[in-house]
């Protein structure tokens, strides 16, 4: 690939999503991009930066955005942030709502909905009435959140973190597929967001404000100054003394946002000041 041609599909994919590539990094682009090429028959990776340079908003430019985002995942990744949620964050929140009052929670890189189940999931055994927690899960792959909206999954994604227990009770299954029941889809909604956009309030306003947010595995793709960025736009979404629960490495570091350390069971979480 020509360097001019990787300098510039370096600064789309940084403008666009954020996401900060490396000049080792030409090699990502090449290999996510190979189906493109075929599917809109363009001869290498310098036309195809050509065609996006035309159309920054196109079909191609979208598709490419999308492939070139990481949407590993699975289920209770990491698992203290569900445990902290069970022990510490329902039984704060519900006896400070009362026990009818909505708790409102965010998947801010939801990826294909595993994080979003965990935390529905979750609530249904924690909460005492789990129909009031609602849960918001936003990712910028368009075809990760459907993924997430039909909440069907493969025998290797449910045995990738979830067990056994939570497995018969909250999916139904459909020959080799896994289907997420009704009751745990109720509690969720899926849709796109972009967290490098200054109109992600806007876009996630109607659902909050949040009284927990999980943003994980999602801020070490930003620079720095695009991290501080995003931390004060989700603030911006937040309840005062909400929960920011980041990835286990990652720390909420706002120009504006000030956020409080909590510990629990040795790992960090966050509340907003
Ligand atoms: C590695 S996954 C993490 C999923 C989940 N939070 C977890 O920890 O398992 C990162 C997700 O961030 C999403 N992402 C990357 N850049 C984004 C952006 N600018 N806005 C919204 N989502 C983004 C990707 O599409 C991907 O699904």
């Amino acid at each position: 690939m020509q360097d001019s041609e990787f300098r510039y599909l370096q600064e789309f994919l940084l403008r666009k999503i954020g996401l900060s590539l490396s000049d080792d990094k030409k090699y990502l682009i090449k290999s996510r991009a190979s189906r493109l090429l075929r599917e809109h028959n363009l001869s290498d990776v310098n036309a195809l930066a050509r065609e996006i340079r035309k159309n920054e908003n196109g079909t191609l430019a979208h598709q490419l955005l999308d492939l070139m985002t990481t949407n590993e995942t699975l289920f209770f990744r990491d698992q203290y942030p569900f445990d902290a949620l069970r022990d510490l964050i329902f039984p704060e929140l519900t006896h400070a709502k009362g026990r009818h009052g909505k708790i409102r929670i965010w998947s801010a890189a939801s990826s294909t909905g595993q994080e979003a189940c965990s935390i529905a999931m979750t609530a249904s055994e924690s909460v005492p009435e789990p129909s009031r927690v609602h849960i918001l899960g936003t990712d910028f792959s368009a075809k990760a959140v459907e993924y997430a909206k039909a909440g069907n999954y493969s025998q290797m994604e449910v045995q990738r973190g979830l067990p056994i227990k939570q497995l018969v009770r909250f999916f139904n299954q459909e020959g080799n597929r896994w289907l997420v029941r009704p009751e745990l889809k109720e509690m969720m909604t899926f849709d796109h967001a972009n967290l490098v956009e200054d109109s992600l309030a806007g876009k996630v306003r109607r659902h909050g404000p949040f009284d927990v947010v999980f943003c994980r595995n999602v801020l070490i793709y930003f620079t720095p100054e695009e991290r501080t960025k995003v931390i004060d736009r989700i603030a911006r979404c937040m309840h005062k003394g909400g929960y920011f629960i980041s990835g286990a490495t990652e720390t909420p570091e706002g120009r504006f946002s000030r956020w409080e350390q909590v510990l629990y069971k040795n790992k960090r979480l966050w509340k907003l000041l």
